[in-house]
């Protein structure tokens, strides 16, 4: 009987004081995950070389860290339960990889989902979360993205906060990435999850919902349009993930150019989805831009939101910390176009923060992020050429 009585009081005492691990993501998280390239085809030779080309290729000195296994990395439960990983595609066993990436400086993450089954059929975590959560602390895991096929009818708050709570009893702080796409789980992630997705899967078009088997992907700009009213619910810990990025796999250099910066103004998790190994120059000096980089990785952490839009191009705005604000405009159609921009006529006021930028009383400084170099200030109007789905990317800063 005291047994049980004991049990029931630890098992209380844990629930009861459940929370998420505060503090881990203050900034967007940034890292690589073998889905958007590599699918279901992963295994220890290609995480480990992904790992070393994070170090090599720059990548980890801009500050991506996290090197995420998605999908199929399973094996099958043992007689008592436990997950095992897939014994011909990682042979060496989840600690020795993880303590491999570790030593290079770099933290690791893994997938799972709420369900019975993962959306690739391999083992999911539906009745097994404790015991799942304690085998990924056991491995060292830093960060766990946690899907939402096959869960028939579970009730997905209940269900993350299920495994939120496990991962809290194991003492190992875990970054914890809900991925139920979207479906209104941004009311309540906040105190459940550091990221959470807001939409179906990405897929590398611009404009374009491609169908992929019984499935429809979204290209960026549609990704985009389903941002603008979850503002509000992001901030420091607590971020919209609006997926992960296509950048150099397959899109024009400046379709790749449009995403990042669209997805640095959105504070997005910046998760590249490339083959680190082959990356082309292109496609490196867009993910290595530290200036854009900058944008995304504000300590304020306030989204940008859509100012105006007149065409096909956008003028989108992102509050940023000492004052200094992200302006950017984006061609979103299919002809270049020409802008000839008065600051002076178009003061910018954030409703949301209360922050505002009035340019006839100030003057800003303006550099573009992309050429980067300082292109004059907010004294004289603004004139550029914006190919088609492409951006022009500026900081302002006051002139005091
Ligand atoms: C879902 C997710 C993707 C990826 C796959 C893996 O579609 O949204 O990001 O993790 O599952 O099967």
């Amino acid at each position: 009987m005291k047994k049980i009585i004991l049990f029931v009081t630890l098992f209380l005492s844990i629930n009861v004081n459940a929370q998420k691990f505060e503090g881990l993501a203050k900034t967007p998280p940034m890292g690589w995950n073998s889905w958007n390239r590599f699918t279901c085809n992963v295994n220890e030779k290609l995480i480990r070389e992904a790992a070393e080309a994070m170090v090599s290729s720059g990548m980890k000195d801009a500050g991506y860290i996290y090197i995420n296994i998605d999908d199929c990395w399973q094996g099958k439960r043992d007689s008592l339960g436990f997950i095992h990983p897939d014994p011909t595609r990682f042979p060496s066993g989840m600690k020795a990889l993880s303590d491999y990436i570790h030593s290079l400086g770099l933290k690791f993450g893994i997938y799972t989902d709420e369900g019975w089954m993962t959306c690739g059929g391999k083992p999911g975590s539906r009745g097994h979360e404790y015991q799942d959560a304690m085998t990924y602390a056991k491995w060292g895991v830093d960060y766990l993205k946690d899907d939402y096929c096959y869960t028939d009818y579970l009730n997905p708050e209940g269900a993350y906060l299920t495994m939120r709570n496990a991962l809290y009893a194991t003492g190992r702080p875990i970054v914890y990435s809900i991925c139920m796409w979207g479906n209104g789980c941004e009311v309540w992630a906040k105190e459940v999850g550091h990221l959470w997705r807001t939409t179906g899967d990405i897929h590398p078009t611009f404009d374009a919902t491609p169908t992929k088997g019984d499935e429809s992907p979204l290209g960026v700009l549609q990704i985009l349009d389903k941002q603008k009213d979850l503002r509000k619910y992001a901030g420091p810990d607590h971020w919209n993930d609006p997926d992960m990025l296509e950048v150099g796999n397959g899109m024009s250099v400046n379709e790749d150019r449009a995403h990042f910066s669209m997805w640095c103004m959105l504070a997005a998790p910046l998760i590249a989805g490339n083959d680190l190994f082959n990356m082309n120059k292109e496609t490196s000096e867009i993910l290595l831009n530290k200036e854009a980089i900058a944008v995304d990785q504000d300590t304020l952490g306030i989204e940008g939101f859509l100012y105006s839009s007149k065409g096909d191009v956008e003028i989108w705005a992102k509050p940023l910390s000492d004052g200094d604000w992200a302006i950017c405009f984006l061609n979103r159609g299919t002809k270049q176009e020409e802008v000839n921009y008065s600051w002076k006529q178009n003061e910018i006021i954030d409703t949301l923060t209360h922050r505002e930028m009035n340019f006839t009383i100030e003057n800003y400084k303006i550099r573009d992020l992309w050429q980067h170099k300082e292109i004059g200030t907010t004294e004289k109007d603004f004139n550029a050429l914006i190919l088609s789905h492409d951006v022009v990317l500026l900081r302002l800063k006051l002139l005091r």
